[in-house]
C-alpha cells in the first residue's frame, strides 16, 4: 500500500512536471537552466530534502491537495490571543481565527456597534476588556455527542464564557459574573447542553469585595456557576443560571457526567491546604504551601438535585446571581469530596460515563474512579470524614477501581474507539496510551515538548473516533526556525490508529498559548455560505432594522446626527461621498447587498479607527463622532474585484 502510493506519486510527479515545462514552452534542457534541481522523482526529492521513508509516509497522511478538504475540524483556544483558532485535520491548515474576547480587525469584531455590544457585555466592574485568556472550548452536545451547532469557551483571567454560533462562526454572547474572580473549570457542557459549567480557580470573597488575605479560610470562597443555555435562542440565559458556593480550595478542571453519570459534575482542586502565599512576609511561597497534602479533593456535585434546590429558591443573591450557599449544599447533599492524589489536574469522564480518570501532576499515576461506587457511597452516607467546612469526604479506597502508573507528570486524558485512553505526560514529554480495562500502558510516543492538553477526534464524546490526536505542546525549542525569545507553541499531530502511534506533523501556533481544543468530524458542521436575504445582523441574529436595499441608499440628517444608509456591491459604495460637519455624530448603516459566495467587502475610514467586514448579505452599524475636520478617504479593504481599488469614496468633514 505504502510503496504503491509512492509509485503513483512518482509517476504523476514526472507527468505533471513535463506538462508544466511544456506549458511554459521549454523542454527538460531549458528547464535545467531555470532550476538546478528539478523535482524529477520522489526518490530524488527524498534525497534532496533528507527525508526518510517514514517521513514520506507521514507526509502522505497529512498532505491535502488543492481543493480537497479535511476530515476533521479542530477548535483550539487562542490562549492570551483571546480568539478561537479553527484548524483542519489532518492538513493542520488554519482555516479561521474567530474574534471572541479580543477585538479582531479582519472581522471588524469590536469595531462596530453590534460587535462592540458583545465586548461591552463582557465588561467587568464597568471596565471594558480587550483581551482574554482563553482556555477550554466545548462543542455543544446532543445525547453526549458533538452536534456541530455551538461552541462555548472561557476566559480564565476575567472569568467569562462566550457563545459562538457555528452556523456562521460568530461570537454571539459573552456572559460574566463578578461572583468569581478567575475561572479554570470552564467550559464543560452537560450531555444535552442544558448547562455550561464554569468553576473558579483562585478563591476570593464572592462578589468581588475586599477581605484581608489572613481571613482566607473564613471569607474566601470558590464557586461553580451553571450557565443555563437556551438552544432555541442560541444564548445563555443568566436569569435561569445559578451557582454553588465551594470551599476556598483552588478548584481546577471539571467534567460533566454522561450516560450513567449524567446529571453529575466533577471538579478537581489543589491547594486544599488553603495556602495563600506571602513569601516576602515569612510564609512559604504559594506553590510549596499548596503542595503539602498527599491528597486534594475531587468535588462531586449532584447537578440535577442542585437545579431543584435552585428552582425552589433556596439561594441567596450575590452579584446578581442565585447562589446555593455551602451550608445549603451540604444540608441538601449536593456536594461531596473525594481524595485525589497529589495536585490533580485532568478530570476526564470515560465515554461510557461509568468511570472518571484523574491524573495527578506530582504523582506518576492516573486514578480510575468508578461512578457506581461513588454513587453508592453517597447513598449509604459512608464517609471517611468531613473537611473544615463540614463537607462529607468519601473514602478513597472504596471509590476507585485502580491506578495505572503512566510516567512523569500526567495531566490530561482522551479516549479512542477501542477502549484505550491517552494521557499527556508533561514532565516526560510523551503521550501514554493505556488500556482502560486492564489499567496497563500499551505504548508511549515522545512529543516536543512539555505537553499540556491533548485532543483526540471526538475524544470528549460518548463515541470517540480514535484516528487522530493532537499533542498541544507548551515548548517548541529546536523544532522551528528561530524567531527571537518568544517561541510559538507546537501542535503535533499523531496517528493513534496505527500501531505504534505515529507522529505525523508539527504545526507552530504563534498567537497566544492555546490550552485546549476539541476535534469534530467536519461533516457535522453545516455553516451557511451567505446571509440570506441581504440585510442580516449576525450579532442580533435577525434582519437588521437598518438594512439598506439597492436604490434606497440615502443620507438623513437629524440635528447633529447623520444617518448614512449605504450599500456595498462590486465595485462601489453608494453613497460614495459623505458630507458632515465637525462635531456631528455619524451613524453608518452599511449592507453588502451581494448574495454571491465569498463576495466579501470591507469598509474603513482612515484615522477614525473604523473597520468592518461585510460578508455577503451582512448589515453593520458603525457610530462615531466626526471630531476632526478634514478630508477622509474611505475604501473597501477586501480585494473583491478587478476594480477593488476604485471601490472608494470620501467623507468630508467641514469645519463646524
Ligand atoms: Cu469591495 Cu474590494
Amino acid at each position: 500500500m505504502k510503496s504503491k502510493s509512492i509509485g503513483v506519486l512518482r509517476t504523476s510527479t514526472i507527468v505533471l512536471w513535463f506538462a508544466a515545462m511544456a506549458s511554459i514552452g521549454c523542454g527538460p534542457q531549458q528547464a535545467a537552466q531555470v532550476s538546478q534541481t528539478p523535482a524529477s522523482s520522489t526518490a530524488d526529492l527524498m534525497k534532496q530534502r533528507g527525508l526518510s521513508e517514514a517521513d514520506v509516509n507521514a507526509a502522505l497522511q497529512t498532505y491535502t491537495p488543492t481543493g480537497k478538504k479535511d476530515e476533521y475540524i479542530t477548535f483550539a483556544s487562542g490562549g492570551h490571543g483571546g480568539n478561537l483558532i479553527v484548524i483542519g485535520v489532518p492538513s493542520m491548515r488554519i482555516l479561521k481565527y474567530v474574534g471572541v474576547f479580543t477585538p479582531e480587525p479582519w472581522q471588524g469584531y469590536g469595531y462596530g456597534d453590534q460587535s462592540d455590544t458583545i465586548l461591552e457585555e463582557g465588561s467587568r466592574f464597568g471596565k471594558k476588556l480587550t483581551w482574554g485568556d482563553m482556555h477550554h472550548p466545548a462543542l455543544s452536545e446532543t445525547n453526549g455527542d458533538y452536534d456541530g451547532e455551538f461552541l462555548f469557551v472561557n476566559d480564565k483571567a476575567n472569568p467569562r464564557v462566550a457563545v459562538i454560533d457555528l452556523h456562521d462562526f460568530v461570537t454571539k454572547q459573552i456572559v460574566t459574573s463578578t461572583l468569581i474572580q478567575a475561572d479554570h473549570g470552564a467550559t464543560f457542557v452537560t450531555p444535552n447542553t442544558e448547562y455550561v459549567v464554569e468553576s473558579t480557580q483562585y478563591p476570593a470573597p464572592l462578589g468581588g469585595g475586599y477581605a484581608p488575605i489572613e481571613e482566607f479560610q473564613d471569607k474566601y470562597r470558590g464557586a461553580a456557576i451553571f450557565w443555563k443555555f437556551d438552544r432555541e435562542n442560541g444564548k445563555i440565559d443568566p436569569a435561569k443560571s445559578f451557582a454553588i458556593e465551594l470551599p476556598p480550595y483552588m478548584q481546577d478542571l471539571a467534567d460533566a457526567g454522561k450516560l450513567d453519570s449524567e446529571g453529575w459534575v466533577f471538579i478537581n482542586s489543589f491547594d486544599t491546604e488553603m495556602a495563600y502565599g506571602g513569601n516576602l512576609e515569612g510564609n512559604p511561597p504559594l506553590e510549596s504551601g499548596a503542595s503539602q497534602n498527599d491528597m486534594d479533593y475531587m468535588h462531586i456535585i449532584n447537578l440535577r438535585a442542585a437545579e431543584q434546590v435552585a428552582k425552589a429558591g433556596k439561594t441567596k443573591k450575590i452579584a446578581g446571581m442565585d447562589v446555593i450557599s455551602l451550608d445549603t449544599a451540604i444540608e441538601e447533599g449536593l456536594l461531596h469530596l473525594l481524595g485525589e492524589p497529589k495536585s490533580p489536574h485532568g478530570m476526564d469522564v470515560t465515554p461510557d460515563g461509568k468511570e472518571i480518570v484523574v491524573a495527578g501532576k506530582l504523582d506518576t499515576h492516573a486514578t480510575v474512579y468508578e461512578f457506581a461506587k461513588i454513587k453508592s457511597l453517597i447513598e449509604q452516607k459512608k464517609y471517611a470524614g468531613k473537611d473544615a467546612f463540614g463537607v462529607p469526604i468519601l473514602p478513597f479506597e472504596d471509590s476507585i477501581r485502580g491506578q495505572v502508573e503512566l510516567g512523569l507528570g500526567p495531566l490530561h486524558t482522551q479516549y479512542d474507539d477501542k477502549g484505550n485512553a491517552y494521557t499527556s505526560l508533561f514532565i516526560e514529554s510523551a503521550i501514554a496510551k493505556w488500556s482502560i480495562k486492564d489499567l496497563k500502558v500499551l505504548e508511549k510516543v515522545k512529543v516536543h515538548y512539555n505537553v499540556g492538553h491533548i485532543v483526540a477526534a471526538e475524544g470528549d464524546t460518548v463515541n470517540p473516533d480514535g484516528h487522530y490526536l493532537i499533542s498541544m505542546n507548551k515548548w517548541a525549542i529546536d523544532r522551528f526556525s528561530k524567531v527571537g525569545p518568544l517561541l510559538p507553541q507546537n501542535f503535533q499531530l499523531i496517528n493513534i490508529a496505527s500501531e505504534p502511534m505515529q507522529l505525523l506533523y508539527d504545526m507552530p501556533l504563534p498567537l497566544g498559548e492555546p490550552h485546549y481544543a476539541q476535534m469534530i468530524k467536519a461533516d457535522k458542521l453545516k455553516p451557511i455560505d451567505v446571509y440570506k436575504p441581504a440585510g442580516y445582523d449576525p450579532i442580533k441574529d435577525e434582519h437588521s432594522a437598518n438594512a439598506v436595499k439597492a436604490k434606497e441608499e440615502r443620507i438623513v440628517r437629524d440635528g447633529k446626527d447623520v444617518n448614512v444608509y449605504m450599500t456595498a456591491v462590486r465595485s462601489h459604495f453608494t453613497p460614495d461621498i459623505i458630507r458632515v460637519k465637525k462635531g456631528d455624530t455619524v451613524h453608518l448603516h452599511i449592507t453588502n447587498v451581494e448574495q454571491a459566495h465569498d463576495a466579501t467587502h470591507g469598509f474603513t475610514i482612515g484615522s477614525y479607527n473604523v473597520h468592518s467586514s461585510l460578508e455577503p448579505g451582512k448589515a453593520v452599524d458603525i457610530t462615531f463622532v466626526a471630531d476632526r475636520e478634514g478630508t477622509f478617504p474611505f475604501y473597501c479593504t477586501e480585494f473583491c474585484s478587478a476594480l477593488h481599488l476604485e471601490m472608494a469614496g470620501y467623507m468630508l468633514v467641514e469645519p463646524g
